[in-house]
Parts: C-alpha cells; structure tokens; sequence
C-alpha cells in the first residue's frame, strides 16, 4: 500500500473505502466506516517463518484465579484466567462500577490490582468503596483518559487491570473524540497486546447503546477474550451477570447478584430466589425446570388471557419471544381448537430472567391453556418440554438434571415429554410424560367457555 494512502473499512461488515462515509453501502449501518491506522506500517518480517505447532492438548492448564466472588468466577468458567481480556457491558446504574470495584478488592487481598477510572473522581470512587467495606483495600485507584499513560505507569508485576470504561479512554495518535469508533478500537487494541504481552488479565467496563449491544465497534466483541452482560429490571434488585463470549468456558453462563445496601451479593441458589414471591395456585401460572448455562433453575412462567376490546388483540412478553409466543399460540389454536382472537395475551417470565430454551414451550402452552380456561395447575407441579408445528411434544436436553432440581425444591409433580428417558431418584414424585399439545387439555380436565 503506497505511503500516505488511507483505506476506510466498515467495522461491522469489513467493507472497504478509498474515503470515509457516513453509512456503509454494504451493511447499511451509520457511523461504522474507520480508518485503518496501520495502513502506512510497513511489517518487518524479514525472514521470519511460521513455528507450526500440533493440535495435541497443551501441557500446561490455564491459570485460573479465583475472585472469591463465586458467582463472578462461575461465568467465567470456574476462574479468571490469567492474561485474558475481559468486557462487561450493561446499562448505566445497573451496577458495573459496583461489581468490579467489588471484584478488585476481592483480588486485592492475594494479588495486584489497578483500577482506572475515566468516568468519576477518586472521591466518589472512594466514598463507594467505604460503602461497600473495601475501604482498606490495597488497590490501586487512578483516574486517567489517556491510553498511553495508563499503560506507561504500569509496571510489569500488575495481575489485574480494570478500565472504567473503554469508551472514555483515548488515544492521541487517533484523530477522534472518546468513544468514536476509531478510538475505542486503538484503545482496546493497545489494552489486549497488553494482557498478552504482560499476562495481565484486563477487565473492561463497556457502555450499552439503547438497543442493548455494546456501544463501539462490533469488533470490540471480537477481540477480547470473553464478554459479559450485567442485566436487570429497573425496579428490581436482581442483576444477572451472563457470558454471551468465551474463550476459556462455556458462554451462556448465569450469575445472579442482588443489590444490597452493601452492595451486589451473590446467590447461589436462584431457584429459591425466583419462586419465592409466587402465590397460591393460580389459574396461569406454571413452573418451568429450566437450565441457564451449567445449573438447572426454576422459574414461573405467568399468563394472563383477557377479552380484548381492540382490533388486533394484544400480545405483550417479558423475558420470552414474542414470535415464540405467536408460535405456540398457532400451534394451540390449530391442534386444540381452542381460539384466543377475541383475546389479549400478556405473558412474563417473572424474576427478571429472559429465557431463550425451546424447552420452555411447554410451560407457555400450559400457562396459556391454565389462563385461557380458568383452570389451575397445581403449585406443586412443573413441567418441561419443546412444541413442535405438528403440536407434538419433543425431548429436551439434560432432562435428569432438570427432574433433581424440581424434587430437590419439593416439587411433587413432574410433567415431560414422552420422548425423553426418565430417571427418578426418588419416590416423592409423580412422573407423567405426555406425547402431544393435546394431551395437555386431557391431562388437566381442561374445560372451555
Ligand atoms: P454503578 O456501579 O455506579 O453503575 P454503573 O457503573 O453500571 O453505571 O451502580 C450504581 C447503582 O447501584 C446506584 O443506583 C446505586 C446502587 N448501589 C446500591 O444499591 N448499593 C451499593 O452498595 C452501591 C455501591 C450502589
Ligand atoms: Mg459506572
């Protein structure tokens, strides 16, 4: 590439330009279009040839750290590994601060830990960290925007390294504000050749954007290591920490916190958490055995079906799939007969979880069938299973698993697909498998008005 050229490129799709353009003509996205900074190196390789190496497992583990926050070192796959790059990304006020200043006092009783900070004075940092009894910590606290004295000041002994947040950073040898494209990406750039480097493990807080991705470039996503969202209802105290990227883990993984006085605690058994405000036996409600990552929880799943005065009838979901929901209520209305047109349908996971498992079909169907006839299934039941178009019902994974969880809560009554092989570990509880949609009206008496 001749010296002095420079060569634009989308950083969602990779599409290249000759100049910058407000919108990608590939991808259509808006503000994507960055330049390529490196574009006048030229490489140095000499004669340098590739080292090929083999595909045998390595010797050596990976080195994992553990927080002593479980929760935290759960999603993560059972430990920090060292020298890996980590982005949190959530909402502002959802806690992000609060849990890495937890996480770094933690770390800070066996190892060495700075915390950057682009976004509040050492006074408010401090005064947080009095809130939350980590006040005499020995991290490190320093408040700077500027990339390349943040990484100047550090020495080679560091093991942790937290930035709050990658878009406040900035890097002068980019031309563009904080938070632009360009900048976010040299920054995380300069920071992960850092954790390689150094073997330093690098926390990132990120921003969201109102659609819920985090703000920057998608690429972000791509060169680190691993990335979180911290999620939550306003309102509500509960803050689920899941892995969405991992290299070191199994990515879906769950943490559940809940915002104290005191700040985030873990809980380590969400089943309890999710079903401890549910009321008596209700028309409408039902309990799904669900699994979220490695561990099996317990969630109520609730309708609410109403004669609509509207045109179009209402169909309003929190934590599900609407077209999920349109699915089953095709699949309901074409197998069983049973109409909900004249019907407004409201449907919520409750707890704050957003479930994406098909097995959790079952439990909407049920809700849905309990709630549109007025019929009650029993507090003491709870149920599992895919729907298929044909209204059959189908196997799910990792089915003993959801059935010890259920007994372990002193669930009485197990509905499952017919499809999958039960195992029971105890007697206190009644199996009923079930083949199709249909035998759900039969199985619960089930009578329509
Ligand atoms: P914060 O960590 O500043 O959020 P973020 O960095 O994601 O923007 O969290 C701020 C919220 O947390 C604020 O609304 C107050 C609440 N909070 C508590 O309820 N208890 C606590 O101990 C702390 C430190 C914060
Ligand atoms: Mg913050």
């Amino acid at each position: 590439m001749a010296k002095g050229e420079k060569k634009f490129y989308c950083s969602e799709c990779g599409a290249r330009y000759p100049k910058w353009l407000g919108k990608c003509e590939d991808c259509g996205q808006w503000n994507s279009i960055v330049e390529n900074i490196s574009a006048g190196e030229k490489s140095e390789t000499g004669n340098s040839r590739l080292n090929f190496k083999t595909l045998a497992a390595p010797q050596e583990r990976l080195d994992r750290k553990l927080s002593d926050i479980g929760e935290f070192d759960r999603v993560l796959g059972g430990g920090i590994v060292s020298g890996s790059v980590v982005l949190i990304g959530g909402d502002p006020g959802i806690g992000k601060s609060t849990l890495l200043l937890q996480i770094s006092a933690a770390l800070s009783q066996d190892y060495k830990c700075v915390y950057i900070s682009g976004e509040e004075s050492a006074e408010q940092i401090c005064m947080r960290a009095a809130r939350l009894g980590a006040g005499d910590s020995s991290v490190k606290l320093a408040c700077e925007t500027d990339i390349d004295i943040v990484l100047n000041s550090l020495g080679e002994d560091v093991d942790f390294l937290i930035i709050d947040s990658i878009q406040t950073l900035q890097s002068f040898s980019v031309d563009s504000i904080p938070g632009t494209v360009s900048q976010v990406r040299a920054c995380a750039y300069k920071l992960i050749n850092f954790a390689k480097t150094t073997n330093t493990t690098v926390f990132l807080i990120g921003h969201v954007t109102k659609d819920g991705a985090i703000a920057g470039p998608k690429i972000l996503e791509h060169m680190v290591d691993t990335v979180l969202y911290f999620e939550g209802e306003r309102g509500n105290s509960y803050r689920i920490l899941r892995s969405v990227k991992n290299r070191y883990g199994p990515c879906d993984e769950l943490g559940i916190f809940e915002m104290q006085q005191h700040g985030l605690v873990g809980v380590s058994n969400p089943s309890v958490l999710f079903l401890t405000q549910r009321s008596e036996s209700v028309p409408g409600s039902v309990v799904f055995s669900g699994i979220e990552g490695t561990r099996p929880i317990l969630v109520e799943v609730q309708a609410l079906v109403s004669k609509s005065y509207f045109s179009a009838p209402r169909r309003t979901v929190v934590g599900w799939d609407m077209n999920r929901l349109f699915t089953i209520l095709a699949v309901i209305e074409s197998k069983c007969k049973i109409s909900f047109s004249d019907r407004d349908v409201y449907l919520n996971i409750a707890g704050g979880l957003k479930i994406s498992e098909p097995a959790c079909d079952l439990a909407v169907a049920m809700s849905l069938l309990s709630a549109r006839s007025e019929t009650i299934i029993l507090n003491e039941t709870c149920v599992f299973g895919e729907i298929g178009l044909t209204g059959e019902v189908r196997s799910v994974s990792r089915c003993s698993e959801r059935i010890k969880e259920a007994e372990k809560l002193g669930f009485k009554r197990i509905i499952a697909p017919a499809s999958n092989t039960i195992v029971k570990s105890g007697d206190g509880v009644k199996i009923e498998t079930i083949e199709t949609i249909m035998n759900v009206v039969e199985l619960l008496g089930i009578a329509y008005k």
